[in-house]
């Protein structure tokens, strides 16, 4: 009989974890199927129960459920729990454990494309204070020797999400205004906000008309594949990566912690890559 593995969210029509997922298994001869779930906020916890009821062995949790989530679950990993958000889910000895994937696979990506083994003397911005941002901020926090700015429109989210650093030494807190005019210094840029998301492609966090010499900006917007602020980053000659990248890491990483199978996540970014054209 096949496993049964998902994802739970809303809105999850559009979600592309089921096409990625699916081809993974095929390719990997693992003898399961991957479907999205669409989930209604006062449905949530019966969603879950019934999850379990049925013996699905994991799944996926996206927007807006990655902090409602969670007082459904048995238990949360301490990097989950420090974020206060889950993204995957595993059933283990009977019960639910939630994780979050979204840091790891934001630095694996940006390790990955700008040939690195790890983050040193950098100077980093990033743009945002939301969910996605927490995590991202967590895992390059770790690294003592970087110095980060965080931006954010809501300059209280930013100072909040300073706090989850605990004692990292080199964090700051600026508008998105003081972004925009110290662009220039900085070595990486990571966008996290939902600005310039399909379909309001023409926005941006901050505009992009000056940067270092070298510069990587990332998006982890991946719909459409090229932001305003990539395309702005790109045409003055930045290295620039999108979200899709980061989305194929999280879906291989679920896959491996569910069935212990590495898969080839080259083959889920030519899909995904396929899909959004
Ligand atoms: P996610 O979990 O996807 O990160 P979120 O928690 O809702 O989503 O966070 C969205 C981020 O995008 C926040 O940093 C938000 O800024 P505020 O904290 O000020 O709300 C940012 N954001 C969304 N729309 C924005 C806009 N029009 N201008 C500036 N920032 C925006």
């Amino acid at each position: 009989m096949k496993e049964l593995f998902g994802i739970i969210g809303n809105p999850i029509a559009h979600s592309l974890s089921p096409l990625i997922q699916n081809e993974s298994y095929e390719l990997h001869e693992i003898n399961a199927h991957f479907q999205a779930f669409h989930v209604e906020h006062e449905d949530l916890e019966s969603a879950i129960k019934g999850m379990k009821a049925i013996g699905i062995k994991g799944f996926m949790v996206t927007v807006p459920f990655k902090a409602e989530v969670i007082p459904f679950l048995d238990e949360v990993d301490p990097i989950a729990e420090k974020k206060k958000a889950v993204n995957v889910v595993q059933l283990i000895d009977g019960k639910y454990v939630g994780f979050n994937f979204d840091g790891e696979g934001c630095l694996k990506a940006l390790l990955e494309d700008m040939n690195r083994q790890s983050l040193q003397n950098e100077n980093i911005l990033i743009l945002g204070a939301g969910g996605a941002a927490q995590s991202i901020y967590y895992t390059l926090s770790h690294f003592d020797d970087v110095h980060i700015d965080l931006a954010n429109r809501t300059i209280e989210k930013a100072e909040a999400l300073k706090e989850l650093g605990g004692n990292h030494r080199h964090t700051s807190v600026i508008s998105l205004e003081e972004a925009e005019i110290k662009q220039n210094e900085y070595d990486i840029i990571i966008q996290t906000t939902s600005i310039g998301m399909w379909p309001d492609i023409d926005q941006s966090a901050i505009n992009i008309t000056n940067l270092k010499k070298g510069a990587f900006v990332s998006d982890i917007i991946y719909n459409p594949a090229e932001t305003k602020i990539l395309k702005q980053a790109r045409e003055i000659g930045a290295n620039t990566q999108n979200g899709i990248k980061m989305l194929a890491f999280q879906n291989a990483l679920s896959i491996e912690k569910w069935t212990g199978q590495k898969v080839n996540y080259q083959k889920m970014i030519d899909s995904l890559t396929k899909a959004l054209r």
